[in-house]
């Protein structure tokens, strides 16, 4: 297949290229860089030891997507492009409207127009809201709490009223839950702008040295020891859930599917796996909750494993030790910030 990959110099994005070119699969990647690495799509050339093309461009660019189209003739679209920060949305809402959903109708009518018709959408676990059963499925109701999520439960509609025109249209929504990890080789990971706003990268960052402690948002939420709990998924189990989605042909027209580990681990768990893996002490401080926060989520991903050959094979231990590698070998990520 020739799978064109918005986004795929990101973190999620550059994994899922080494597992697509790993697959036998001809990529194309259109990033405009304002979040991504072309040293990752080095890295990934590396890894693999195989091409892939890529054009530096904004997926609201009509022209540049309609080039790609029309010389690439994608089979199908990976939609990984847009912003991801949860409180810059609060901040900037018009912004996130703007590129996230712009930039959605702006890749899906190149597609119309190209008659590319699959498109696999990064979604997020962030559309279901306050939790009112656990774990979240599918049939869960959606109620996004900060624009960031909005956004996201825009698109997902707005790609089911695409796939509605036209019978041979397919759209498969995949809601990840917490991705972390980085590839076993050490070569490719993600790397936070500035102050990571998540635990994963704080961690490690705080394990090599980088910080001086991580600071823990609340440690008296009714979990197992008071701490968030949450489904980390390893980013290489998560960029092979794309390729089952790819591939199989259970899936509806329109489908969406949860991708999660089933499994919460609290902050604490985390702290402790990676002190095991890394040999190295993490201090912690407790603080107050971090505004919008919630206690503990976690998925029932049962209709993926059903409808997609997939299954998540890494647990916290690989993901520590992935991190950790990523992090020795790459202290300031792929280059000076
Ligand atoms: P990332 O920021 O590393 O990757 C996104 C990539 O898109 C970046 O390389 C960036 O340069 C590019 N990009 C942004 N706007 C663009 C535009 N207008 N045109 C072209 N390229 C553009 O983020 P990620 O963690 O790899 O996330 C990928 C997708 O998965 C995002 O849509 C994100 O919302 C979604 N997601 C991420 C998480 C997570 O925790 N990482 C969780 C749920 C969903
Ligand atoms: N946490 C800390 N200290 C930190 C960072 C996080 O204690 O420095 C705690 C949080 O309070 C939470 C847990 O660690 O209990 C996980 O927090 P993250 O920020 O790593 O992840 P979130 O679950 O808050 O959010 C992430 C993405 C969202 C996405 C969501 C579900 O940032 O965009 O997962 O996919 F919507």
């Amino acid at each position: 297949m020739r799978v064109l990959v918005t986004g795929g110099a990101g973190y999620i994005g550059s994994h899922t290229c080494v597992e697509l070119l790993k697959a036998g699969h001809e990529v194309f990647v259109i990033d405009n860089l304002s979040n991504g690495h072309e040293t990752s799509l080095e890295r990934v050339r590396l890894i693999t030891n195989c091409e892939l093309q890529f054009t530096n461009a904004d997926i609201r660019d009509a022209n540049a997507l309609d080039k790609i189209f029309n010389t690439f003739k994608p089979d199908s679209v990976i939609h990984f492009a847009g912003l991801k920060a949860v409180g810059e949305s609060v901040a900037n809402p018009l912004m996130y409207y703007d590129v996230n959903v712009g930039g959605s109708v702006s890749l899906l009518t190149a597609m119309s127009k190209a008659g590319c018709n699959k498109i696999v959408f990064s979604s997020s676990a962030t559309v279901y809201g306050k939790p009112q059963y656990l774990p979240y499925d599918e049939e869960h109701p959606t109620n996004p709490v900060n624009p960031y999520g909005r956004t996201k439960l825009i698109i997902e509609n707005i790609i089911n009223d695409w796939t509605e025109v036209d019978t041979n249209r397919k759209g498969v929504i995949l809601r990840y839950f917490n991705p972390v990890g980085a590839h076993e080789s050490g070569q490719i990971g993600e790397e936070p702008i500035g102050i990571p706003n998540n635990l994963m990268p704080y961690i490690a960052q705080v394990a090599g040295g980088r910080r001086e402690h991580l600071n823990i948002f609340g440690n008296e939420y009714d979990t197992s020891d008071g701490t968030g709990a949450r489904d980390y998924i390893h980013v290489v189990d998560l960029a092979l859930a794309h390729i089952g989605a790819l591939n199989q042909n259970k899936l509806d027209m329109f489908d969406v599917l949860n991708i999660g580990a089933g499994k919460s681990t609290t902050v604490l768990e985390l702290v402790s796996n990676f002190e095991e893996i890394s040999g190295v002490p993490i201090k912690f401080k407790y603080l107050p909750r971090r505004e919008g926060d919630l206690a503990a989520f976690w998925a029932d991903s049962s209709k993926a494993f059903e409808k997609t050959s997939w299954k998540p094979e890494r647990n916290i231990n690989n993901i520590c030790e992935d991190t950790w590698r990523w992090q020795k070998l790459n202290p300031n990520g792929y280059g000076i910030k």
